[in-house]
């Protein structure tokens, strides 16, 4: 059945959009059928998308009462669909709204800063009342992203995700070039970034977050 992956996180600038790219490209190489929608009027996911260097298909969305409409028709799509994900815009919104009741797994990025900390935290629970209204369980992991790791301000920041009980991937996103990258050549994450960013969907395979992985279409 196709998963429907949504990033949301209502602080710009935390890494949404890198976290999205950089982990769809990677399953398109690990042979999943991918689409991914675009519904930041900042249009940078479709930026990356249309430079066509991976194959995975697109589109912008910016009416948020036909995201769900649009995702209930893709998936119906033949071929199947393995995921649907869904970028959105940096600040709390209908259609992130939409967005998170659209999903069965929610992805929020974090820089090690307080300002990422906090809009992470926010978005954790705003997700949490989507998925109580809508009386359904909707899992939602912190990514730490454009992080130096070892340093006191990421173990700080990671230390209070602990205590407060926002869940969170162990696997990070380091800070390297190679995600900065990304945005001109329209391809996956190369070098250090690609070893970095495959930790982070290694993680997620681990949890069995990602159904592609357990379906057992995978390796192809
Ligand atoms: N792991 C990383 N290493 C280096 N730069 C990063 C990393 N993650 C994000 N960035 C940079 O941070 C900026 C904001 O990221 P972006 O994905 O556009 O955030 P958002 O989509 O949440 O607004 C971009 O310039 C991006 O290149
Ligand atoms: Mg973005």
């Amino acid at each position: 059945m196709t998963q429907v992956i949504s990033v949301v996180q209502e602080k710009g600038g935390a890494g949404k959009t890198t976290l999205l790219t950089a982990i769809a490209s990677l399953m398109v190489e690990d042979g999943a059928k991918v689409v991914v929608i675009d519904t930041d009027p900042q249009r940078h996911l479709e930026a990356w998308a249309k430079k066509d260097q991976t194959s995975l298909d697109w589109l912008y969305e910016e009416n948020d009462e036909k995201l769900i409409p649009t995702v209930k028709a893709l998936k119906n799509n033949e071929p199947a669909y393995d995921v649907i994900f869904i970028d959105t815009a940096g600040f709390k919104s209908a259609m992130a709204m939409h967005a998170i009741a659209a999903a069965n797994l929610i992805l929020i990025p974090s820089k090690a800063n307080e300002a990422d900390a906090k809009g992470a935290k926010r978005t954790f629970s705003h997700v949490q009342s989507v998925a109580e209204t809508m009386e359904r369980d909707i899992p939602a992991l912190v990514v730490m992203m454009d992080v130096d790791t070892h340093t006191n301000i990421t173990q700080a920041i990671t230390d209070a995700f602990d205590v407060q009980s926002v869940p969170r991937l162990d696997a990070m996103c380091a800070h390297r070039t190679g995600f900065k990258e990304m945005t001109s050549t329209g391809k996956a994450p190369q070098g250090s970034a690609r070893m970095s960013a495959k930790s982070v969907l290694a993680d997620l395979q681990g949890r069995g977050l990602v159904n592609f992985y357990r379906s057992g279409s995978w390796p192809k």
